[in-house]
């Protein structure tokens, strides 16, 4: 036997079909693997089995049988035991049928006749996730929603050290500047702080920046008079003024221009304010917060940020760490966005296998906690049963590739630009300089994020893996094996993607 044989004949397989034939080929495509096979010949048949149990590693199970059909079987067996992998098979494939497979959580779905090789790539990735399955972590009694009602969830010393920060600024009136990488939360803390404050009971308006085009900042945040710009029919009341009491959290401050920063510093220091094109001074009792993913200090020197607006700003200084400074919290993070997903009926998965959530707790987050409700929305709703495993991760994730925010807010890139040392890349070099095409390899991802969104709408990665594969096989001549280590994948991952493009077409 064969070491591959030796380890699959811990496994059984159990082959449900009315066809005698089926039972017989597929169980011996299996069987020559090593596995143990059991049969049985109806879906009735199929669920005593699974009822009297020990239940089988992995199911193959015929949709059209004579009797209760597949589904049915499929939806009985799961209520008996809802881990179960369970791997349909069809001769009269049409998309209801495989939708619905995968909604009542078939673990996949195969088309007859097979491939014997695709049944055999199919049930080792199954039994995978059968085992993935049987190590799920400990339901989590330790995160208590009740703890964490201001949404800020996180035992780590750097976080914990950012509560008792906001719990001795939150109480005075003074200005804080939360700086943080995208997605870290200080939107969250700033609002906590506001939650907090002495002025909790007052309005509280956060302005971003970054957002509103620079023509309009002024009168957005100071107000305007009648008449005072084209487009200026009536006269309007600011954010500061309609904060008056309140607090006002400006975001993304670093992309304020110089001249808004000089206004800003003048409410700061005198509590006054101007209407665009009014003359009258206006008292405004307003406290600041401000937040920005910047580095201000170095704005400072390049006079991209005024100094004295700086210190104004900075008299009391949050910086929120990186999820990858505080990874010891993704567990807790995680249970916490799956009960919320739950309560609000968006998903019904609340655990993780032990793999996956070490798979979450070792990615690098370069989006921080906003990447992470991502993931973990996404594969929330992938996952067939109350487990997500390793298999519901995206890609991405597995590969040791990043999604890093480019530029914008709640974009995905491809890239994270400590990776990105461009000098060491041995790119071409664009041949015309006045050539508007991508200059660096950040620029290149850049260009390809917008270009493919502009396509193909939110298919993002799976395009671009598709073309990354395809290069890859071609580079290697075809070479799977090759081609698999390159991008970094399995090969059993690197043929399932080449089996769907070829379905594709
Ligand atoms: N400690 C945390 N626990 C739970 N959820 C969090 C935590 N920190 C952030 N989040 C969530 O992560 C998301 C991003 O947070 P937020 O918008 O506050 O980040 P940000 O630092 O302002 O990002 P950006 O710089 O991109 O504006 C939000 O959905 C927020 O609720
Ligand atoms: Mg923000």
């Amino acid at each position: 036997m064969s070491e591959s044989q030796i380890k699959n004949s811990q496994f059984t397989v159990l082959v449900v079909d009315d066809d005698d034939e089926i039972r017989y080929s597929l169980g011996r495509v299996l069987g020559n693997q090593g596995y143990q096979i059991d049969t049985a010949a109806s879906g009735e048949e199929g669920i005593e089995k699974v009822k009297h149990g020990p239940s089988p590693d992995l199911i193959f199970m015929d949709i059209r049988m004579g009797g209760i059909t597949g589904l049915e079987t499929l939806q009985h067996m799961r209520s008996i035991d809802s881990n179960l992998q369970i791997i349909l098979m069809t001769a009269f494939g049409t998309a209801q049928t495989a939708i619905e497979a995968m909604k009542f959580g078939a673990h996949d779905y195969v088309m007859k006749p097979f491939d014997p090789e695709k049944v055999i790539s199919l049930a080792s990735i199954a039994i995978d996730a059968s085992r993935d399955l049987r190590t799920v972590s400990k339901p989590s009694k330790k995160v208590n929603n009740e703890d964490y009602k201001e949404g800020i969830v996180g035992k780590s010393a750097p976080i914990q050290e950012v509560f008792k920060i906001i719990g001795q600024v939150a109480a005075s009136d003074a200005t804080v500047l939360v700086t943080g990488e995208s997605g870290t939360g200080k939107e969250l803390i700033a609002n906590c702080i506001f939650q907090h404050s002495l002025r909790s009971g007052g309005p509280f308006m956060a302005v971003n920046c970054a957002a509103i085009p620079e023509n309009l900042i002024e009168s957005e945040l100071f107000g305007h008079e009648k008449g005072s710009f084209t487009g200026a029919t009536s006269q309007r009341i600011g954010k500061f003024e309609q904060c008056d009491r309140g607090t006002i959290f400006l975001d993304e401050i670093g992309d304020m221009s110089l001249t808004t920063q000089t206004k800003i510093l003048r409410v700061l220091q005198d509590g006054e304010i101007q209407r665009v094109g009014g003359s009258e001074t206006i008292k405004v009792d307003v406290r600041v917060l401000a937040a920005t993913n910047k580095d201000l200090e170095t704005m400072v020197r390049e006079k991209e940020f005024r100094e004295d607006l700086y210190y104004r700003l900075n008299v009391f200084r949050i910086r929120v760490p990186s999820l990858r400074e505080r990874s010891e919290d993704v567990p807790d993070i995680v249970d916490f966005m799956l009960q919320k997903l739950v309560k609000e009926r968006k998903a019904k998965a609340t655990r993780l296998s032990e793999e996956a959530m070490a798979t979450l707790s070792r990615y690098s987050w370069p989006g921080n906690v906003r990447e992470l409700g991502n993931v973990v929305y996404h594969s929330a709703v992938v996952a067939q049963g109350g487990v997500i495993l390793v298999k519901d991760l995206p890609d991405t994730l597995l590969t040791g590739g990043v999604i890093q925010p480019v530029a914008t807010q709640g974009s995905i890139g491809l890239v994270n630009p400590e990776n990105v040392v461009i000098r060491d890349l041995d790119l071409p070099s664009p041949v015309d300089p006045v050539s508007t095409g991508p200059q660096s390899l950040a620029d290149t991802f850049d260009f390809v994020y917008e270009e493919v969104k502009a396509r193909e709408g939110k298919r993002i990665l799976t395009f671009i893996e598709k073309q990354m594969i395809q290069r890859a096989i071609a580079d290697t001549g075809g070479n799977q094996a090759r081609a698999a280590e390159i991008l970094g994948i399995t090969r059993n991952t690197l043929r399932k993607r080449l089996d769907e493009y070829a379905s594709d077409v």
